[in-house]
């Protein structure tokens, strides 16, 4: 706990992403990583495979951005170093382990943004707000160069921050907040599909708790609803084993990934 007060206090952080919880989550999934690393292993290397294949696939190599670069658990940090010229990593918060540890390379650039273009108008927010802002999605770094772009899984999360602030700041209806949902998820996913680009997507769209016996006691659709095109590439993610949240149940989530979104494949 002293740890991560620490984290809070040190690291370097836009203060509206700070207003926003993005530091404070950040710094609880870097402490969940280090506890679950070994139960997350797999999902860690499928995530990599993934990319490495989508990478693969490219004609040329010039530039990729990463967008929820997040710890770089996920991202096959090295390898896209050597293929790429150069390499975007886009998240609202850099760690100061990520920071370190890129001091290795010359060829990695950190772009600390909010892709949805949400943050300063959500700081509007207020009891007599009756609308909830239009999310304004953007690509940081797009130039003619850009040969691929990596959404690591940041689909399930890019509302969750916007939608924790909303709620503790209006009055306004679960209707309303659960569309407002679908419309951030969506405008992310057209946002990619407009780039024109090559996108390897990534994302966890259902959530399960299953008993000791491993019966399913709960779903829950982290996307709201919204349906991802058909996918060849789909795995099962530990999220949180028998002890981690309860004793009594564990939560794993589905997982879909694409190499050419929104194309099932190639
Ligand atoms: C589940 S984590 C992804 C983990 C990461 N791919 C890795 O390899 O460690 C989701 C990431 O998306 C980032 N994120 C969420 N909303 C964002 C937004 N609006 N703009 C940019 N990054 C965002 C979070 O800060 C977090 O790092």
């Amino acid at each position: 706990m002293f740890i991560e007060s620490f984290k809070y206090i040190t690291t370097d952080c836009k203060p509206e992403f700070r207003r926003l919880g993005y530091l404070h989550e950040s710094i609880a999934l870097e402490a969940r990583y280090r506890r679950l690393h070994d139960v997350w292993n797999g999902h860690v290397q499928q995530c990599q495979d993934l990319i490495r294949l989508a990478v693969e696939q490219c004609e040329q190599q010039r530039k990729v951005v990463v967008l929820g670069s997040g710890l770089l658990a996920e991202i096959p940090l090295e390898f896209l170093s050597e293929r790429f010229d150069s390499v975007v990593l886009v998240d609202v918060v850099h760690l100061k382990s990520v920071r370190k540890w890129l001091v290795e390379f010359d060829n990695i650039e950190l772009v600390e943004a909010d892709i949805s273009g949400l943050s300063s108008v959500l700081l509007q927010l207020n009891k007599h707000s009756k609308a909830l802002p239009t999310p304004e999605p953007f690509i940081p770094s797009m130039d003619d160069t850009v040969d691929l772009i990596v959404s690591a899984n940041l689909l399930s999360q890019i509302y969750v921050g916007p939608l924790n602030f909303a709620v503790s700041r209006t009055r306004l209806s679960d209707e309303v907040f659960i569309e407002w949902c679908q419309m951030i998820i969506n405008a992310h996913m057209q946002s990619l599909i407009d780039s024109g680009r090559r996108v390897c997507l990534i994302t966890d769209h259902l959530h399960e708790e299953k008993n000791r016996n491993g019966d399913t006691i709960k779903s829950e659709d982290v996307l709201f609803g919204v349906k991802l095109p058909d996918s060849a590439w789909h795995w099962e993610w530990q999220l949180a084993p028998l002890g981690e949240i309860s004793r009594n149940f564990s939560v794993s989530a589905d997982v879909t990934g694409f190499i050419n979104f929104p194309l099932p494949m190639y």
